[in-house]
C-alpha cells in the first residue's frame, strides 16, 4: 500500500496533481514528436493494437493525459462516442475537452483504482506512459479485468530509461549530482514490477484474469532535435519538478554544449529513450 497524506491520497498522486496542473500536455509534446524506427509515434503502438469490433471498438484510456491518443483514435475511424478517457489531472483533461475530435468522448476525473464503468465496457484499455505511474497496482489490475469484455485487449506502454551514450543519459549524469545537491521532492511513482518482465508476468498472467503471459516488445523512441527541442522533451520529466531557478539554468548551462557535442552535425542532438510495449489478453 502507498504512502498517503492526510488526505487519505497516496502522496504520489498528489506529486501527479500538483506536476500536471504545472505542466498540462508535457507529455504528448514530447512523445508525439517521437519516432520508432522512423515510423509512428510510441502512441502509435497502442493504437496498432485496438482490436476489430462490428460498428467500433470501444476503447478506454487510463491515464490519458490531453487525450493525445485518443484523437490517434478518432484519425483512425474510431466513433468518439466509444471512447473513454479518465485522468487525475483536471488540467490535462480540459486540454482533452478542449480538442474538437473528442467532444462527444466521455473524460472523466478519477482514479484508476476506481474506474466509474460498468463490468465488460471495453473491448480495449490502453495507457501509454502511465499504468507504471500508478499505485495500488493489484486494483488497477482487477479494475482492467472488471472493464474488459471477455478476450479484451489491455496493452500499455511503459518507460524503459535511455540510451546509453546519448543526451538523455548525459542528462540524467548531470541531473544526479544537481538533485543530490538541492534535494528533491519527487517522491517514488508506481510499482517496479510494471518495468520488469517478470513483474509484468506476475501482474497480468492468468491468476489476474488473462489468458496468459503478457505479450512483451522492446522499442527504442528517437526523440533527436535540436538542443533546444530535446531540452524542452527532458526539462518536464518529474524528477525536474521544482527544481530551484538557479539549479535549472546550472543543469541548462551543462546539457547544452555537452549535447551538441554528441551531434554529428553540430545542429542535431541524438537522444532516445527506450519504451516497452505489454499486451495482455482477458479470458
Ligand atoms: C506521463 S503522463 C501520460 C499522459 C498520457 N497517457 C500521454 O502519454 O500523453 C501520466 C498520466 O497518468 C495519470 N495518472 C497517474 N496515476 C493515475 C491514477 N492512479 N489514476 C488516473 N490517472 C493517473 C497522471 O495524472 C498523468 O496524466
Amino acid at each position: 500500500m502507498a504512502a498517503r497524506t492526510e488526505t487519505g491520497r497516496p502522496s504520489s498522486e498528489s506529486f501527479l496533481v500538483a506536476f500536471h496542473r504545472a505542466h498540462p500536455g508535457c507529455t504528448s509534446e514530447a512523445f508525439a514528436r517521437g519516432r520508432i524506427d522512423g515510423g509512428g509515434s510510441s502512441y502509435h503502438l497502442l493504437a496498432d493494437v485496438v482490436p476489430a469490433a462490428p460498428g467500433g471498438a470501444r476503447v478506454l484510456d487510463l491515464g490519458c493525459g490531453d487525450g493525445h491518443l485518443l484523437e490517434l483514435l478518432t484519425a483512425r475511424g474510431l466513433p468518439p462516442s466509444a471512447l473513454a478517457g479518465i485522468d487525475l489531472s483536471g488540467e490535462e483533461l480540459d486540454r482533452g475537452r478542449a480538442r474538437r475530435a473528442l467532444s462527444a468522448s466521455a473524460l472523466v476525473q478519477c482514479r484508476a483504482q476506481e474506474l466509474p464503468f460498468a463490468a465488460g465496457s471495453f473491448h480495449a484499455v490502453l495507457s501509454h506512459l502511465a499504468f507504471m505511474l500508478m499505485d495500488d497496482i493489484e486494483e488497477v489490475v482487477e479494475e482492467v479485468v472488471r472493464v474488459l469484455a471477455p478476450e479484451g485487449t489491455f496493452a500499455t506502454v511503459v518507460g524503459g530509461g535511455p540510451k546509453v551514450g546519448d543526451s538523455f543519459e548525459l542528462f540524467l549524469d548531470l541531473l544526479a549530482p544537481i538533485r543530490r545537491r538541492v534535494g528533491s521532492p519527487t517522491p517514488r511513482l508506481g510499482d517496479r514490477r510494471c518495468l520488469r518482465e517478470e513483474g509484468l508476468h506476475e501482474l497480468l498472467g492468468r491468476a489476474a484474469g488473462f489468458e496468459g503471459p503478457p505479450r512483451i516488445d522492446d522499442f527504442a523512441v528517437d526523440l533527436r532535435g535540436t538542443a533546444d527541442a530535446v531540452w524542452r522533451t527532458l526539462s518536464t520529466i518529474y524528477e525536474m519538478h521544482e527544481l530551484p531557478a538557479d539549479a535549472r539554468a546550472e543543469l541548462h548551462g551543462r546539457f547544452v554544449p555537452a549535447a551538441l557535442a554528441l551531434s554529428d552535425d553540430g545542429v542535431t542532438v541524438p537522444c532516445s529513450m527506450f519504451v516497452r510495449r505489454v499486451v495482455a489478453t482477458r479470458r
